[in-house]
């Protein structure tokens, strides 16, 4: 995590926005941000199969505004937007399956409701600082590995169709309606306040509820190589990239501090909890059609405005597994 000095006297007073800010990535940002002196508003829908949890703000109700609303009811997005120095906005349908199986929820969320909102900012707050949270399964399948921002966009899901429309529509409005935006392509993303209750948001979540229940857990396959990003630094990339004046209108990929099997990830996780086990078996057939194989990222773009993963999976595990020691009943 970087120094609170780094960004103190850039989010100090000023007044942010987080779509989705009760959500996993959303609630370590709000509690970033409360820290460093902003004065914050979660905007989020909490639908019961997504990531928001009132639990993710514990402590900081009294120090910032919450206000229960669905990003595709476009009324009251004028009002959310007035006045606001920042917009981080992550509000989105995080499931590959949900969104094979709904795909027109999907659509309404990470796609409609994305235009509608820069709609909002183009008209009642066109100089808002946007940040984006795209994701790297619009990579498909990569054609090499490491996969920098060049690889080509062939998305394998329905979600990934939409997110990639949701990032083109940030830059669009950016290039052409100066809403100066950026967009962060994240990888697998792992910390306290992520879902656990099911596979929605990451399988990481449904193997740690697993193992500390004493569960066995099952890894499909296990030979794809993967890297995560620790929610902390995850945190940072957001503050660098709407702090940065280079960073407006550009696209850059997060990554993780090496990268590992699912095999070796399971076992890893056994050993930091001390408990549970695991066993490989074969890939299910319909997830094997959405599967993306191998997958690490090329993150030293963004290491030109000063971010770099800096949080081992290990130790990103062992404060993971810390965290829902305490929690994982307000998680279930
Ligand atoms: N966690 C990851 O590994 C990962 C990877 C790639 C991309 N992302 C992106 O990062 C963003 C945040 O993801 P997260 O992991 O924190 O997931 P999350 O599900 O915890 O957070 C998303 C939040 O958005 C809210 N939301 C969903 N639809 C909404 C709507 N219509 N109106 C208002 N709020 C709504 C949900 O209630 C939830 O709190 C998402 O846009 C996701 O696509 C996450």
């Amino acid at each position: 995590m970087k120094p609170r000095s780094v960004f103190a006297k850039a989010f100090h007073g000023k007044r942010v926005l987080i779509t989705g800010g009760l959500g996993f990535i959303g609630a370590n940002l709000a509690r970033r941000l409360v820290a460093l002196g902003a004065k914050v508003t979660l905007v989020d829908s909490l639908i019961p199969e997504y990531g928001g949890n009132m639990r993710n703000i514990a402590g900081l109700e009294k120090k910032l505004r919450v206000n229960i609303s669905d990003v595709r009811n476009h009324h009251s997005l004028p009002a959310l937007l007035k006045g606001e120095h920042f917009l981080f906005n992550l509000a989105g349908q995080t499931s590959h399956m949900d969104s094979m199986t709904d795909p027109e929820t999907d659509l309404e969320i990470n796609c409609r409701a994305q235009l509608a909102i820069l709609e909002a900012c183009r008209k009642h707050n066109p100089r808002l600082r946007v940040v984006f949270a795209s994701t790297r399964q619009i990579y498909g399948r990569p054609d090499y590995l490491p996969v920098d921002e060049k690889h080509p966009l062939r998305p394998v899901d329905v979600n990934g169709i939409n997110k990639l429309a949701g990032e083109e529509y940030h830059l669009l409005y950016s290039d052409v309606h100066g809403v100066p935006s950026t967009v962060l392509r994240l990888t697998n993303t792992i910390g306290p306040r992520m879902r656990v209750k099911d596979a929605r948001q990451t399988f990481v979540g449904i193997w740690l509820k697993q193992i500390l229940s004493g569960d066995a857990i099952e890894v499909w396959g296990g030979e794809q190589l993967r890297d995560f990003t620790y929610v902390d630094d995850a945190v940072d990339a957001f503050l660098v990239a709407a702090t940065q004046p280079g960073a407006v209108g550009q696209v850059y990929n997060l990554g993780g501090v090496g990268c590992i099997s699912l095999r070796d990830l399971a076992a890893l996780l056994v050993e930091v909890a001390g408990q549970g086990s695991y066993r490989v078996r074969q890939f299910p057939a319909d997830r094997r059609k959405i599967d993306i194989g191998d997958y690490y990222s090329d993150c030293r773009l963004i290491g030109g405005i000063g971010w770099q993963p800096v949080t081992s999976i290990r130790t990103a595990l062992v404060k993971t597994v810390a965290y829902y020691r305490k929690e994982l009943r307000h998680y279930l």
